[in-house]
């Protein structure tokens, strides 16, 4: 069962979202541009932290995939081969009351009539196919020869370089194409803050594999992801794996899992983990006229590999992070007295600054000093914030609500003025916790890394 709408904790994220610098409207002061967003200093580490994070799991930490980075404008003739120019539509609907544009599948449907969920108007028009891909012109004219399209998947640029990157790579199959990148789409109805926008990034595996092993390498890839999700700390509770129904699956794919997450909007998906089978690169092959055959040297025969692909989102998985994240508990003040307290639980690895440095106080020289030679010391190893303004409480709060997890804090005890044992050593705060342990300088480094890596 899906967990009920919760509207104000989505309200609540996204005006932290703004006020914290994670994520802003495009083009605000000219009144934005609908499903278009802007990573602010926190969003881009974040997003950053995710990328860097998928293409160490999913190709440095494997033998069997390698990595592309393909160009965003193609050939017109991959778009026309891969079905795209003739099949990548949503049926769409007008409202002739309001004169909204609605997809056809976001029309409520109240005792079998349909209505329109901006108005609940139900004179609407009959749904019409409407493609998604944003056409460019490339060159200085302006025509059908010159057209092409944004692409609105990251995976054609793999499946046309397919025998390029088989060749250089020199891999056997079992073997995958990693890439990470952007793609458009002109959705009717951007909604849901980032979750359906029209520019976004995809982290794609194009995993090619013998006809006879496709459906286990899919098994295989639905856990392998599930088990990604819950190191980059969403809960498994939250998460679910759905079976696509045969009847809403692609017609050229042989089982598709559509992985969800329980937004505050509603359970919605992530990512799906589709069995191409051969369609892809059969297509590419009859209208190239090239071939994009593997030979098997063992058997001495030549076949046109099946793929598994599991694509995901990186904005929906960073949107997926913040709610998972978002949480509010009680903590004193620098009265004692318990206020509520805004914390980002990020797991430490994706946080996006992993540890605010702090001198007790900012006007003795000797502390700032040494919390200067910290943030040189940590710096080579991951992203450190310095912050020497403010109450010590106010700065730790500071951090919880952009989800820092470790706060080091430079006091008198480090300079060895009250206890010459405790000299070099700083206390280490823990976000969650909110525990405090002390500990060497030299070994902050160590402790660190072994805690965000
Ligand atoms: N190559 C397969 C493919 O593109 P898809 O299910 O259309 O499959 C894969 O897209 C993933 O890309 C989705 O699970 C989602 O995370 C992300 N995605 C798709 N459309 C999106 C949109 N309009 N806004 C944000 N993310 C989107």
């Amino acid at each position: 069962m899906s967990k009920p709408a919760d509207s104000q904790r989505m309200e609540k994220i996204v005006s932290l979202c703004k006020r914290r610098g994670f994520i802003f409207q495009s083009s605000e002061i000219y009144g934005g541009l609908n499903g278009c967003w802007d990573y602010g200093p926190l969003g881009v580490e974040l997003k950053r932290n995710l990328k860097n994070y998928w293409w160490r799991i999913m190709v440095h930490e494997r033998d069997d995939v390698v990595g592309m980075d393909g160009s965003i404008l193609m050939n017109r003739a991959v778009w026309k081969a891969s079905g795209h120019e003739d099949t990548f539509t949503d049926p769409m609907v007008d409202c002739r009351s309001c004169k909204a544009r609605l997809r056809a599948d976001q029309l409520i449907d109240k005792k079998g009539i349909k209505q329109c969920p901006v108005c609940g108007g139900k004179d609407l028009t009959t749904p019409r196919a409407f493609n998604l891909m944003f056409k460019t012109f490339v060159g200085a004219t302006e025509d059908e020869s010159s057209l092409t399209y944004l692409r609105p998947e990251t995976a054609q640029a793999i499946f046309v370089q397919f025998k390029n990157v088989l060749e250089v790579s020199r891999k056997k199959l079992p073997f995958g194409i990693a890439q990470i990148g952007k793609a458009f789409r002109n959705e009717i109805n951007p909604r849901n803050f980032t979750f359906r926008s029209r520019e976004f990034e995809q982290m794609e595996l194009e995993y090619f594999c013998r006809a006879k092993q496709g459906m286990q390498w899919l098994d295989y890839w639905k856990e392998e992801r599930l088990k990604f999700y819950e190191n980059i700390g969403i809960a498994r509770d939250n998460l679910h794996a759905l079976t696509v129904p045969d009847e809403e699956r692609a017609f050229y794919s042989k089982g598709t899992y559509d992985i969800e997450y329980d937004f505050p909007f509603g359970r919605q998906e992530l990512e799906g983990v589709a069995y191409r089978t051969d369609y892809d690169l059969s297509q590419h092959q009859k209208a190239s006229g090239k071939s994009l055959e593997y030979f098997d040297e063992e058997t001495k025969q030549k076949f046109i590999p099946h793929v598994v692909e599991p694509s995901a989102g990186v904005d929906r998985t960073v949107l997926a992070l913040i709610c998972e994240a978002y949480s509010e508990d009680e903590a004193p003040d620098e009265k004692g007295e318990m206020e509520t307290r805004i914390v980002l639980r990020f797991h430490p690895r994706i946080a996006p600054i992993k540890c605010a440095v702090f001198p007790l106080l900012k006007n003795k020289e000797p502390l700032v000093a040494k919390a200067r030679e910290i943030v040189a010391l940590l710096r080579p190893h991951m992203y450190v914030f310095y912050d020497e303004t403010g109450a010590i409480g106010r700065r730790y709060r500071r951090q919880d609500e952009i989800g820092t997890p470790f706060g080091v804090t430079v006091d008198f005890e480090t300079l060895g003025e009250k206890d010459p044992a405790l000299r070099d050593t700083v206390t280490l705060r823990d976000r969650d916790s909110m525990k405090q342990e002390r500990v060497l300088v030299k070994d902050l480094p160590g402790i660190l890394i072994s805690r965000i890596s």
